[in-house]
């Protein structure tokens, strides 16, 4: 089997990539795209993931992030920055290191997952946690980087996009078209507006098709649902607790343009989705990732979604990003039992003839 080289070797021509571009890569991309048997039984449909938590530092933003790192390192940058809820500044750290440049990242204090902050600190970051929400944090870089020589690599960096949009092609060249449905969840809304900008250009090379986007929101924080900026936006879903995301016009776009929908679901059901995923069908993705299920859910449900559709939800982080949220909702702990065979056997025994 050849060995996949990364992004910007494999979908060079879509992107714009040149001879002077660094050859970045920790070889993201080439995700899973993961049939889920019992869920599409249960539901009617056919229903597939996306699963982004396999790349190299556990989310979608490693596609984002190889090109905007690499274009950076091109124009001559030597210093990145970004406002994250915890994956943008995961992936910044790592092709920050990769491609020997500094970054720097700007968190809500209290509000990133462990093992966000852990990757951010491993990778050699420097980071700052304010006490304000994300959607302050990117007010302030993003009028840092027109003030000093740094690069922003949040998703306004147009670079962000195009890596991104790669996701799209894989679903087309895995399924062999389109799906009907590809289900995202929304936070500064980047990605929806990515996939949609990947579908369409594939679709123009390839006649692969477009879907309809549905995009899912936190209910906490649906500042695109009910059409007004959320000063205060909360949700258990870290990661998506944006109030005023930055694309919010691309994400309507996206939405109007395929006969889509934003539409917005709870923390219950967030949180039913992401142990319904892990307990029936063996795959942990973070709470926010989960929101993509919870609402193919949901608009099955009321029969927004027909029967029979094939649907792709994406899963844009890995579960092991927020170990604390997993051991909060589960209903199984260690049981601890002295250091004695008879003991454990027979406890073993017990769950065995339940
Ligand atoms: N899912 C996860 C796991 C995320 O980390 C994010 C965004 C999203 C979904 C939403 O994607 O912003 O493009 O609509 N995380 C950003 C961050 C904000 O800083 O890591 P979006």
């Amino acid at each position: 089997m050849m060995m996949w080289r990364g992004i910007l070797h494999e979908y060079r021509d879509f992107l714009p990539v040149t001879e002077r571009t660094p050859q970045l890569s920790l070889q993201e991309g080439n995700t899973p795209l993961i049939p889920l048997q019992r869920l599409s039984k249960q539901l009617g449909i056919e229903l597939y993931v996306k699963v982004e938590g396999a790349n190299p530092t556990g989310s979608f933003k490693d596609r984002g992030m190889v090109m905007a790192v690499a274009k950076a390192k091109e124009e001559g940058s030597h210093t990145i920055i970004c406002a994250s809820t915890g994956n943008t500044s995961a992936a910044a750290a790592a092709y920050a290191a990769r491609a020997g440049l500094r970054c720097i990242v700007v968190i809500p204090h209290g509000k990133i997952a462990m093992g966000k902050l852990a990757q951010a600190v491993m990778y050699g970051a420097e980071i700052f946690a304010i006490e304000g929400n994300f959607d302050e944090a990117l007010k302030m870089v993003r009028r840092l980087s027109e003030m000093a020589p740094i690069t922003l690599v949040n998703s306004v960096n147009p670079y962000r996009i195009e890596g991104q949009k790669t996701a799209a092609f894989e679903i087309c060249d895995q399924l062999g078209k389109a799906p009907d449905i590809l289900s995202i969840p929304v936070g500064n809304a980047g990605n929806i507006t990515a996939y949609w900008k990947g579908f369409k250009e594939y679709h123009v090379k390839k006649q692969t098709g477009l879907p309809e986007m549905r995009g899912f929101e936190a209910e906490g924080a649906a500042a695109i649902v009910r059409n007004r900026v959320i000063e205060q936006p909360e949700t258990v879903a870290t990661a998506i607790r944006i109030g005023n995301p930055a694309s919010w016009e691309r994400a309507v776009q996206a939405a109007e343009e395929s006969k889509g929908k934003i539409d917005e679901v709870s923390d219950a059901e967030i949180i039913e989705a992401y142990k319904l995923l892990a307990r029936k069908e063996g795959i942990f993705a973070e709470p926010a990732s989960c929101a993509s299920i919870a609402g193919v859910i949901k608009q099955r449900k009321r029969n927004e979604i027909q029967e029979g559709s094939t649907v792709v939800a994406v899963l844009t982080g890995n579960g092991l990003k927020d170990p604390t949220i997993a051991m909060e909702v589960a209903d199984i702990q260690p049981l601890v039992l002295p250091n004695d065979e008879k003991a454990v056997f027979e406890h073993i025994q017990g769950v065995v003839h339940q």
